[in-house]
C-alpha cells in the first residue's frame, strides 16, 4: 500500500520507456550496445579493460590460457576482449553475434588497448603475439547472423572458454542459446557470463530498478523487439546450464538494489516474479565447467 502511487506512476513512465525502447529498434535496428561514443577513444578503452577484468575475476584463478580457444557471444561493438585473450596467451578467439556490431571497428583500436593493457598488467603479457595473430582469421574470427545459431557460428571450431558480458539478458531463448555454446564447448571447458537484470533504459533504471519485471507478459510481449531484455532470472540460467550437463554452475551476484530503494522495487512486481526471493538481485555472473 505505502509504495502504491509511487509505483503505478513508475508502471507508467515504464511503458513509455518500453514503447521507446520498441520505436528505436523499429527505426533504427540494434545499434547501441553500450554508452560510450566511437569517437570517444579513451572512454572505450577504459570500458574495455573494464569488461575484460571483470570477466577475470570471474574465470578460476588458475586458469592458464596459453593454448586455448576462446569463444565470446555478442561482443557488441568490439572485439577487444579477444585481443586481450590472445595478449594472455590464448592461441584463438572467436566471436560471434546476432548483430554486425562490430565488423567495421577500427584495427588501430587494438594497438591503443593492447599498449594500455601491457602497462597496467606488467608481466605474462604478449602484446606483440596478440599483434601477430589479430591478423590471422583463423585465430581472430567474428561470424555474425540474425539466427544465432551458434555451432553453425562457430564454423567447426571447439572451445575451451566460453565468455560473454552483457549478452545473455537478450537472448530471445537461453535454453537454446545454452544447447548450443555446450555443442562447441570441450570436454574441461570453464564459461563465464556476465549478466545484467535490471531495466535496461537509462533513467528509469536508477529509479526503478525492477520497472521491467512490473508487466504481465502478455504486456511486456506487445513492446517486443530482438534484443528486449529477457527477464529471465537467476534460477533459469543456473536451470538451462545444469539441464545440459555443466557442473558447479553457479550465479553469483554482483549488485543488488541499495537499501533505501528496496521496498518500492519489491512492491507491486507482476508474477511470477512478485514471489522470488531474488529481486534485489540487479546483476552478476554465472559460471560453471563442463565435465
Ligand atoms: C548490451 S550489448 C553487450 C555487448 C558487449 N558484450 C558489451 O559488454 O559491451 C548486447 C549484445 O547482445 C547481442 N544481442 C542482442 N540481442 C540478441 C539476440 N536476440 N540474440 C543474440 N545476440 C543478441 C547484441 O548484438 C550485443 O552484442
Amino acid at each position: 500500500m505505502t509504495y502504491r502511487v509511487r509505483n503505478l506512476g513508475m508502471s507508467a513512465i515504464g511503458l513509455g520507456f518500453l514503447g521507446l525502447a520498441w520505436g528505436k529498434d523499429r527505426l533504427h535496428g540494434y545499434a547501441t550496445p553500450n554508452t560510450v561514443a566511437r569517437s570517444d577513444h579513451e572512454g572505450r578503452i577504459a570500458y574495455q579493460l573494464d569488461i575484460f577484468a571483470a570477466l577475470r575475476r570471474f574465470l578460476p584463478a588458475d586458469l592458464d590460457l596459453r593454448g586455448r580457444d576462446v569463444l565470446e557471444l555478442s561482443p557488441g561493438s568490439s572485439r577487444g576482449n579477444g585481443a586481450l585473450f590472445l595478449a594472455l596467451g590464448a592461441r584463438s578467439y572467436h566471436a560471434i553475434d546476432a548483430f554486425d556490431l562490430a565488423g567495421r571497428e577500427d584495427p588501430g583500436f587494438y594497438d591503443r588497448l593492447l599498449d594500455r593493457f601491457a602497462e597496467g598488467a606488467g608481466d605474462g603479457i604478449d602484446a606483440d603475439g596478440a599483434r601477430a595473430l589479430i591478423r590471422e582469421p583463423a585465430a581472430f574470427g567474428y561470424a555474425v547472423d540474425r539466427s544465432f545459431d551458434i555451432p553453425r557460428l562457430a564454423q567447426g571450431r571447439r572451445f575451451d572458454l566460453i565468455v560473454s558480458c552483457a549478452a545473455f539478458e537478450h537472448y530471445d531463448s537461453v535454453p537454446k542459446a545454452v544447447a548450443g555454446l555446450t555443442r562447441v564447448a570441450r570436454v574441461g571447458c570453464e564459461t563465464a557470463h556476465i549478466i545484467d537484470l535490471q531495466t535496461h533504459s537509462r533513467w528509469i533504471r536508477e529509479r526503478d530498478p525492477n520497472n521491467i519485471y512490473r508487466y504481465p507478459d502478455a504486456v511486456y510481449r506487445l513492446f517486443r523487439f530482438p534484443g528486449q531484455p529477457n527477464r529471465q532470472r537467476p534460477a533459469d540460467y543456473v536451470g538451462a546450464f545444469e539441464a545440459e550437463g555443466w557442473a558447479h554452475v553457479r550465479f553469483a551476484p554482483s549488485r543488488t538494489i541499495e537499501p533505501p530503494l528496496r521496498g518500492p522495487s519489491l512492491a507491486g512486481l507482476a508474477r511470477p516474479f512478485s514471489s522470488l526471493a531474488d529481486m534485489t538481485v540487479l546483476d552478476g555472473a554465472l559460471t560453471g565447467r563442463r565435465p
